[in-house]
C-alpha cells in the first residue's frame, strides 16, 4: 500500500466515503455538536451551515421540540409495523402533509429517504397506468441532467453520463430530454425560445418512443444539484404540463430538495398552480436531518385505483415507522411555529440580492439562481464567454477547503463531469436571519476571493 492509498484506507474507517469527489479527503474535521446554524468541531472549531447539510437540515440544528417529539414516540413505541398496527404518529404527518400540500396529494406513502420515494412514484405510475386499462404504458421521461437518486431505478431516470457510464448495464434505459438550462444560450435566442424548445422536446421524445409506452415524466421543479438550483422561465411548467395531458401521462415533481417550505412554498409546486402535477416526491427537509423520511404524495382517486386492483405491490420495512412520522410531524409543526415558509422567501429575497452582489466583485462567479432558500452559483473561468473553469483546476474542491478554513460548510460536487457547469449550492436551514445571511456571503465573498486569487497567480483564469 503507498501512502496515499493507506491516508484513504484510514479516511475510510466508518462510513467509506466518496474519495473520488476529492472535496475534504481525510482532512475533513470531527464533528462534535451542532446547534441552530453553526457546527462545532473535535478542535472547537465553529462552522456556519451554508447549505442545511445536503439541503436536509430545514430546521437548523438541535431543534428542541423535535428532539422533544422524538423521545416521547421513543418511549412510546419507536416501531410497529403499519400492517400490523395503525399509529397516530403517522396520521398526525399525513393531516399536516395534505394540508400543507393542498387538495390532491391527500395520501402519502410514507418512506425512508429520497430515492425511496422516487422508486415509489416509478412503480405507482406503473401500476397506475395498468389500473387504468394501459398495460403497455411503462417508460418514465426525465431531463438530462437530472438527479432523482442512488438506487437503480431512480439512477435510470437520472440524467448523470458518469453514473450511467458505469451502472448503465445494470439499469432500464429510460428516454431523456434536455434540461431547460438559460444561462447559455444560442445568439439571438431568448430564455422562452429556450423553455418552448425544451418543452417541445419532450412532445417529440412521447412521439418517438410512442405515446402508448409512456407512463410518466419525472423533473426537479427547481433544480438541485445536478442543474445548480435551475427555475425555468414560467411558460415551461405550463408547457409540460399541457404535455403530459395530451399523452395521457403522469407528472412527477422531484421536490426532495425544493419542497417542504425550501422554495417559499410548501410545494414548489405551488409557484405554478396552472401546472401542478399527479405525484409529488418529498424527503431531506422533512425530516430535516432528524430522522431518515422521504413520501409519495398522491390523490385518493388515484390511490383508490390502484387499491381496486389488488393494492401497490411495493414496500419497506421501515414505511411509516412511528418513530420517523413522530418527528416529520415535530418539524412540520416547527416549520408552521416558526413561520420558514414566509422566512424562507424573505431570507431568499435578501440572500438573492447578496449573492449578486458577490458577483458583481468576483471574477468567477457568472450567475446565480433559483428560489427561496434554494439558490446556486454558477463558477467560470470568464464572465463574458460564460466558459467553465477547467476541471482539472478543481476549484469546487478548493473553495470546499477554502469554506472550512474560512469557518463555512460549504455543500457542492461537479456533476456530469463539469459538462454542464460547476456550482456551489447556497441553501442555509430556513431558520436563517439577516445577519446570519451577511455572515454567509461576506465568508463567501472571501473564499471565492482567496480561490480566484490563486488561479489567477498561476494564470488559469
Ligand atoms: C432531487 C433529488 N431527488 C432524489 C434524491 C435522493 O434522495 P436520497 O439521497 O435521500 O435517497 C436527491 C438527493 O440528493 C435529490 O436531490
Amino acid at each position: 500500500m503507498n501512502p496515499d492509498q493507506a491516508m484513504l484506507a484510514q479516511d475510510n474507517r466508518g462510513h467509506f466515503r466518496r474519495f473520488f469527489l476529492g472535496l475534504h479527503g481525510p482532512d475533513a474535521p470531527t464533528i462534535e455538536r451542532a446547534e441552530g446554524l453553526y457546527f462545532w468541531d473535535s478542535l472547537g472549531r465553529r462552522y456556519i451551515d451554508t447549505t442545511s447539510g445536503p439541503v436536509t437540515c430545514n430546521l437548523g440544528h438541535g431543534n428542541a421540540a423535535v428532539l422533544d417529539a422524538m423521545t416521547k414516540q421513543a418511549q412510546k413505541a419507536c416501531f410497529a409495523w403499519p400492517v400490523m398496527f395503525k399509529s397516530e404518529a403517522n396520521l398526525a404527518l399525513s393531516e399536516s402533509l395534505s394540508r400543507l400540500a393542498g387538495p390532491g396529494y391527500d395520501c402519502p406513502f410514507v418512506v425512508s429517504g429520497g430515492s425511496e420515494a422516487v422508486e415509489s412514484a416509478l412503480k405507482f405510475a406503473r401500476q397506475y397506468a395498468i389500473a387504468k386499462g394501459e398495460p403497455s404504458r411503462w417508460k418514465v421521461i426525465s431531463r438530462h441532467p437530472a438527479y432523482h437518486g442512488g438506487t437503480l431505478g431512480a439512477a435510470a431516470v437520472s440524467g448523470d453520463e458518469i453514473s450511467q457510464e458505469i451502472f448503465g448495464p445494470m439499469m432500464q434505459a429510460m428516454p431523456k430530454v434536455p434540461a431547460p438550462f438559460t444561462y447559455r444560450l444560442e445568439p439571438g435566442e431568448t430564455p422562452e425560445e429556450r423553455a418552448r424548445s425544451t418543452a417541445q422536446a419532450l412532445a417529440e421524445e412521447i412521439e418517438r418512443q410512442g405515446p402508448e409506452t409512456v407512463a410518466a415524466f419525472i423533473m426537479e421543479p427547481i433544480g438541485g444539484l445536478a442543474t445548480g438550483a435551475l427555475v425555468a422561465p414560467d411558460l415551461y411548467y405550463r408547457h409540460v404540463r399541457e404535455i403530459c395531458d395530451r399523452y395521457g401521462l403522469l407528472l412527477i415533481y422531484d421536490e426532495v430538495m425544493s419542497g417542504a417550505g425550501r422554495s417559499g412554498r410548501f410545494l414548489a409546486a405551488h409557484h405554478w398552480p396552472d401546472a401542478l402535477p399527479d405525484l409529488v416526491v418529498l424527503a431531506k427537509g422533512v425530516g430535516a436531518g432528524f430522522t431518515p423520511l422521504g413520501l409519495m404524495l398522491a390523490s385518493s382517486e388515484m390511490v383508490d385505483a390502484v387499491a381496486a386492483e389488488g393494492g401497490f405491490l411495493h414496500g419497506h420495512t421501515y414505511n411509516a415507522n412511528p418513530l420517523s412520522c413522530a418527528v416529520g410531524h415535530a418539524v412540520l409543526q416547527e416549520t408552521e411555529r416558526l413561520d420558514l415558509i414566509a422566512n424562507a422567501e424573505r431570507m431568499g429575497t435578501l440572500l438573492m440580492s447578496e449573492l449578486r452582489a458577490v458577483m458583481a466583485d468576483s471574477p468567477i462567479v457568472g450567475d446565480v439562481r433559483g428560489r427561496g432558500l434554494l439558490q446556486a452559483i454558477e463558477l467560470v473561468a470568464n464572465k463574458e464567454t460564460k466558459e467553465s473553469i477547467p476541471m482539472e483546476h478543481n476549484a469546487v474542491g478548493q473553495i470546499c477547503t477554502l469554506g472550512m478554513e474560512e469557518g463555512l460548510a460549504i455543500y457542492s460536487r461537479v456533476p456530469n463531469g463539469g459538462k454542464f457547469g460547476q456550482w456551489l449550492m447556497m441553501t442555509p436551514p430556513l431558520i436563517v436571519n439577516e445577519e446570519q445571511v451577511q455572515e454567509i456571503t461576506t465568508g463567501l465573498a472571501k473564499v471565492l476571493s482567496r480561490c480566484s486569487d490563486r488561479l489567477a497567480r498561476d494564470g488559469l483564469i
